[in-house]
């Protein structure tokens, strides 16, 4: 079977998409799936590019138990030809996304916290301007509305 090719998207790739990456790659470590996905992180912005990620967000996620990096790089329109499901951390991503979208694609985009029960479809916030406790509070609402995407994932894709 192919892989199946998921990629977090948010403003600067520093914050909130390495981090949901790592997340994703953690989990589906634990649930002993991880030989059926192929994950990566980008920002619709250029700004981090090259980057890695901030080191209060690689902090917070040891506390918790994931440990991550990545390199910034700066989404395309062959990612939407690349990738199975896109997950935009909130509003702006989808819009800066749309802008570049292929007019024919087979890529899923959907908003990350459609996946969250607590608030479907919020936005998830930047922590980047924020406090300490901000990166905790994004943590876990990353952490839960990535393991609902898994088992979404896993179901639609018959995973064992
Ligand atoms: P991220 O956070 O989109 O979660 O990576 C940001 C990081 C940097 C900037 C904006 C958002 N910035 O403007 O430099």
């Amino acid at each position: 079977m192919a892989k199946i090719k998921v990629l977090f998207v948010c403003l600067g790739n520093i914050c909130r998409s390495p981090l949901a990456e790592g997340i994703f790659k953690q989990r589906i470590m634990e649930r002993g799936l991880d030989a059926f996905f192929e994950v990566d992180s980008c920002g619709t912005a250029a700004y981090h590019i090259g980057e890695t990620p901030d080191e209060r967000s690689i902090a917070n996620a040891k506390k918790n138990g994931v440990d991550y990096t990545h390199r910034g790089r700066q989404a395309k329109a062959h990612d939407f030809h690349r990738f199975d499901y896109i997950l935009a951390m909130d509003d702006t991503n989808v819009k800066n996304l749309k802008a570049i979208e292929p007019k024919s694609h087979d890529a899923r985009l959907k908003k990350m916290r459609d996946y969250d029960e607590s608030e479907p479809g919020a936005n998830v916030p930047d922590p980047y301007y924020g406090c300490e406790d901000g990166f905790q509070r994004v943590f876990d609402i990353l952490d839960a509305s990535v393991n609902n995407l898994i088992d979404h994932l896993a179901h639609e894709y018959k995973l064992h």
